[in-house]
């Protein structure tokens, strides 16, 4: 199986996180999204000992909320110790309605408001990540009129395609974040910061990608950005204290998938940072860390019913299910791959391979193309595997579609811990 919280039952149907996935669905409704609590906090807590054991505690993971914002998970991961990324008001607002502490989380974005940045500083949020030099302006002049003096982190371009095999220095100067080095636009916009009267300059911050296998391209990050850091010392005489490495640690959609354990990536991230702290004698920095993904993408399937199956002679087999790109978008957006199964066939061989369709006016409303599956009948329930980042968090209310049930297992008992969207709730702004 895919994860280790995944078995199959004396009766041959599938269960995750202790829990029964065709009695679950039976009683919440499909599709329906759910979550292996134990697993996220184990991940949590495969964070923190990294930080612990290899960096002396030194740092602060905090879990990029994007990967699925609701008041639930940062609850879990705050009583885990761990702070929050947030990338727009909505996050910022359901975080600290959830009552995760306002200096554990970071705030992102590319193109924030005023308003979110006021909201931000009214909050007194930990860090705020500058991404351009007229949000510095924006910045110094809103927490100006409020009387603040936020902590700023630069998000700096390391200039680290870890996308391409041989990644390379130079390839990521097109890109819509942050302030490029290589250039010299990231040193004139450290200047431009620390000379701002009402902003404080803690550090800087670079995220070089996301569903990343190799470990190099992490810790080549750590030099360059450590070396960055030395050169500001050199150059500007300020000794800045935080690094923020971002997130992006892989995690296995597919049975082929065979990623580094997310510790050994962390651990060599930790281990350049040092090695380049001590050649050039520059004091080790507060590191924060933001994963999503790997946090709790594996730790959520979604449950579907199939509707029908549709053979087209020598084409393809369609199975058909009740929800789709509206629930999870990645395969429309990105061709993602996942694994299925039935749930209540689990003990089956995978004997067909289909694609499975979803239920919006859209030919590329698709889960996925040629799939092995076992053979499926209407009224099965279908599990889609290791759906819990980027799928509640991208999912839209395409077709009017309310938004899908999340249901929160735990040693095997499950609880809702986001309602299913009703009518009533689609329509609600409408006038
Ligand atoms: N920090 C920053 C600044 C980020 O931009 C991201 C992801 C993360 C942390 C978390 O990365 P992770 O650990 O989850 O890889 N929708 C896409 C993924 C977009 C990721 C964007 N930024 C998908 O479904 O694959």
């Amino acid at each position: 199986m895919l994860t280790p919280n995944l078995t199959v039952s004396e009766q041959g149907t599938l269960c995750f996180g202790g829990a029964d996935m065709t009695a679950l669905a039976k009683k919440h409704g499909t599709p329906l999204y759910v979550m292996d609590e134990n697993m996220i906090r184990e991940n949590c807590r495969g964070y923190q000992r990294v930080i612990a054991e290899e960096y002396g505690g030194n740092g602060l993971i905090c879990y990029a909320s994007k990967a699925l914002s609701c008041k639930e998970l940062y609850r879990i991961v705050h009583s885990e110790q761990l702070g929050a990324d947030v990338i727009s008001g909505g996050e910022l607002y359901t975080a600290l309605q959830a009552g995760m502490p306002a200096e554990k989380i970071v705030f992102h974005g590319n193109s924030k408001s005023d308003e979110e940045l006021e909201m931000a500083m009214k909050a007194g949020v930990g860090r705020i990540v500058a991404d351009h030099l007229p949000e510095l302006e924006r910045l110094n002049r809103i927490a100006g009129s409020l009387g603040k003096t936020p902590a700023v982190m630069l998000r700096i371009k390391p200039g680290i395609d870890a996308h391409t095999h041989d990644f390379v220095k130079t390839g990521c100067i097109d890109s819509k974040f942050g302030f490029a080095l290589e250039t010299g636009e990231a040193l004139e916009a450290v200047k431009a910061a620390a000379a701002y009267p009402n902003l404080r300059l803690v550090g800087l911050h670079c995220h070089i990608g996301s569903q990343i296998f190799d470990t190099e391209p992490f810790a080549e990050a750590g030099r360059v950005m450590v070396r960055f850091m030395a050169q500001i010392r050199t150059e500007l005489g300020l000794t800045l204290p935080e690094l923020n490495l971002g997130g992006g640690p892989g995690i296995r959609y597919t049975e082929d998938d065979d990623p580094p354990a997310f510790g050994s990536i962390v651990r060599a991230i930790l281990a350049a940072v040092k090695a380049v702290c001590a050649e050039l004698d520059f004091p080790n920095p507060f590191v924060l860390f933001e994963p999503g993904r790997s946090i709790v993408g594996g730790a959520g399937l979604t449950l579907y019913t199939v509707m029908a199956k549709k053979t087209i002679p020598n084409v393809r087999t369609y199975v058909l299910v009740d929800g789709g790109m509206c629930d999870n978008p990645r395969y429309a957006l990105y061709h993602s791959r996942y694994e299925a199964l039935i749930a209540n066939k689990a003990a089956a061989e995978r004997s067909e391979r289909v694609t499975i369709g979803g239920k919006c006016c859209e030919s590329g409303d698709l889960i996925g193309e040629d799939m092995p599956l076992q053979p499926a009948e209407p009224g099965d329930t279908l599990a889609v595997l290791a759906t819990g980042a980027y799928n509640y968090s991208m999912a839209s209310n395409y077709n009017r579609n309310p938004r899908a049930e999340i249901v929160m297992v735990r040693d095997g008992e499950a609880r809702t811990v986001v309602r299913r969207e009703s009518y009533e709730d689609i329509a609600r702004n409408d006038i």
